[in-house]
């Protein structure tokens, strides 16, 4: 089983192949991408080829991914100011989205210490500097306390009254236990503000339509939208989707 801090390698090395992809076949382009691809690591490696063998998985990588800018961009014009990446890995999207920098938002990333240390250290090499409204917080999801710890921090100014926020957890929910998706989801509700969102993605085999309405509202969301990944080709991409796209699924819900 792949470490579960090199799973974001093999989710990079997907945005990495996107990214070389002709433009007008992109779904999105992350240029630092490859940065974190990892080649060559044992433990990329390891996770790469994990992934390699579950149908859909570098097709369900680049339709979540173009999903949740859209998600991210569309609730940066309906007023968010906050993005908390909750699971950041190493997402980009503090860098390369141009709505984030032009509206003054600021961006949250949470995740295991090792794993900012791992994004500061990548990125300083390269000599891409960090901009001023990108902060990393260091949390372990699956404490049932940790969250209930953040909330301070991020109310201190992050999620600004009346401008609600944005939360992502992408690529998360397969490696933390219910009751911990549930807490996440409360903590949207509590930290978040009026207004506020989260987009987040899952399988299948882990949730239905019905398990996961009632984690929401235990959780104190309402679910906004719901799809299957072959629905999300269709709204993205010409043809019919290959087969696998029913096994993922992917979500925005609302503060209630
Ligand atoms: C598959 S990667 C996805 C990364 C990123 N969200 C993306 O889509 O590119 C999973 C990420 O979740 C983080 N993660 C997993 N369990 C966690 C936990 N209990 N607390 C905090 N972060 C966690 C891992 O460290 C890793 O960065």
């Amino acid at each position: 089983m792949a470490d579960v801090l090199d799973t974001a390698r093999a989710i990079a090395r997907c945005r990495a192949a996107e990214s070389a992809r002709p433009a007008g076949e992109r779904l999105f382009e992350d240029p630092l991408a490859r940065l974190f691809a990892g080649d060559g690591d044992a433990g990329a490696e390891d996770a790469v080829a994990a992934f390699a063998r579950v149908p859909f998985f570098a097709e369900q990588v680049r339709l979540r991914t173009r999903y949740l800018d859209d998600l991210v961009r569309a609730e940066i014009a309906r007023g968010a100011r906050d993005v908390v990446v909750l699971g950041a890995g190493f997402d980009t999207r503090a860098l390369r989205l141009a709505e984030i920098a032009r509206h003054g938002v600021r961006v949250h990333e949470i995740d295991f210490p090792e794993q900012h240390a791992r994004r500061r250290a990548t990125l300083d090499q390269a000599g891409v500097a960090l901009p001023s409204y990108l902060r990393f917080l260091d949390c372990d999801l699956s404490h049932p306390d940790a969250l209930a710890n953040l909330t301070g921090p991020l109310a201190d100014g992050a999620c600004r009254p009346g401008s609600g926020a944005v939360f992502l957890l992408e690529g998360v929910i397969s490696y933390i236990e219910d009751d911990a998706v549930e807490r996440t989801f409360r903590f949207v509700a509590d930290a978040g503000g009026p207004g506020s969102r989260i987009g987040f993605n899952y399988t299948a085999s882990r949730f239905n339509r019905r398990s996961l309405a009632s984690l929401l509202e235990a959780g104190g969301l309402n679910p906004v939208e719901d799809l299957d990944l072959a629905a999300v080709h269709r709204r993205y991409l010409p043809g019919e989707p290959p087969p696998g796209g029913d096994l993922f699924g992917i979500a925005t819900a609302e503060r209630r």
